[in-house]
């Protein structure tokens, strides 16, 4: 048998070379994996006599003790010094600038959405969602449009095919759905904006069967077509960044509010953009009126005691009316020459206090 201490120096230079985690652990199964030379020494004591026994074993059993604990010692130092390592190699050193051209762009339609959530949340309004996959009472029915009214025609509606009880889920043809789920699932007051995308079956250069709108609803006892008025010139300033905005109301028809209207800009349409607060021309750019009593008693709301207002504006229209985006195809091509180009900077966020869009 070879010399106890002999073995003990051995081992201990092995695992002192060892100058990564697998060469140790090779150095560990050496010696006390199961055909390890301090496993075999110890397997070697069954055939000696008693009184040798007593006096090796106790030798072998500090040379496993001591071959182990100097195992243990090296594997954290080798991973102390691994961890070091990678620290070393990840730094990141954070005092250089940012890179930004490297994220990717943020769409102007993902932008306008942020600027208006932003001017409405300012004034209190909270923000709501609803499903684009609706059924007919929500986009419809409890909106005052009942099944052969005409204002269903107009809407151009995509419906899934039938279920088994013969009804027909749709897309929905505007954010004013989210009207009725709001108020059958929150007490009044309301005071909410709904961004979201809306379909109808319809295409050319100023229509996609794919849009998008922004709908805001308040109601409360006292609410008028004062309010109404004066939040939209207030959003109407904050959103175009100007300091007045002459607005229009023309008298409309709408279903869900009695009385409606339509709300055109004061504009100028230049060659190739339009301006925004001055010149000959008007533009469209919502519906609005007073809730119709009809609507909120769907809702389950009493309509004697609760009164409020509602409009619905398309985001697409206004975003090519800020940034002067000609044609609203483009909006849904995915073209990153043209994300490019009227994209925006992932890292400015629009807030009102530093700027909308900068
Ligand atoms: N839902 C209408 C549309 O898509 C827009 C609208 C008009 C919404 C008047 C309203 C409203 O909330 O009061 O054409």
């Amino acid at each position: 048998m070879q010399d106890i201490e002999t073995l003990e120096s051995e081992l201990l230079g092995e695992i002192n070379n060892a100058n990564d985690l697998d060469a140790l652990e090779a150095v560990r199964i050496s010696a006390l994996g199961k055909k390890g030379r301090v496993s075999l020494m110890m397997r070697g004591l069954g055939q000696m006599a008693p009184e040798e026994r007593q006096e090796v074993a106790p030798r072998l059993n500090k040379l496993k003790q001591s071959v182990a604990d100097a195992i243990d010692q090296a594997k954290s130092g080798l991973n102390k010094k691994a961890m070091e390592a990678r620290l070393a190699a990840e730094t990141i050193d954070v005092t250089l600038p940012s890179r930004p051209e490297n994220l990717g762009r943020i769409h102007p339609i993902s932008q306008v959405v942020d600027e208006i959530t932003e001017i409405f949340a300012d004034m209190g309004f909270d923000i709501a969602e609803g499903p684009d996959v609706e059924d007919d009472f929500h986009n419809f029915t409890a909106l005052n449009i009942p099944p052969e009214h005409p204002a269903r025609q107009m809407h151009d509606t995509f419906y899934l095919p039938e279920k088994e009880d013969g009804s027909r889920q749709l897309l929905r043809t505007h954010t004013s759905s989210v009207q009725i789920r709001t108020m059958e699932s929150v007490e009044p007051p309301h005071r909410i904006v709904v961004p979201g995308r809306t379909y109808r079956s319809d295409s050319d250069h100023t229509h996609t069967p794919m849009f998008n709108q922004i709908e805001g609803l308040v109601i409360d006892k006292t609410s008028h077509m004062g309010h109404l008025k004066g939040i939209l010139k207030e959003f109407c300033r904050a959103y175009f960044e100007v300091d007045d905005v002459e607005m229009r109301f023309r008298p409309s028809y709408f279903p869900f509010t009695e009385p409606s209207a339509e709300m055109d800009i004061r504009c100028t349409f230049a060659k190739d953009h339009i301006k925004v607060g001055e010149g000959d021309d008007w533009m469209e750019i919502l519906g609005c009126g007073m809730v119709n009593p009809r609507v909120l008693a769907h809702c389950g709301i009493d309509p004697t005691e609760y009164q409020g207002f509602a409009w619905g504006m398309g985001i697409d229209r206004i975003a090519m009316l800020k940034y002067g985006i000609p044609d609203l195809r483009a909006f849904f091509d995915s073209d990153l020459r043209w994300l490019k180009h009227y994209g925006f900077v992932p890292m400015d966020v629009p807030t009102l206090g530093g700027g909308l869009s900068r």
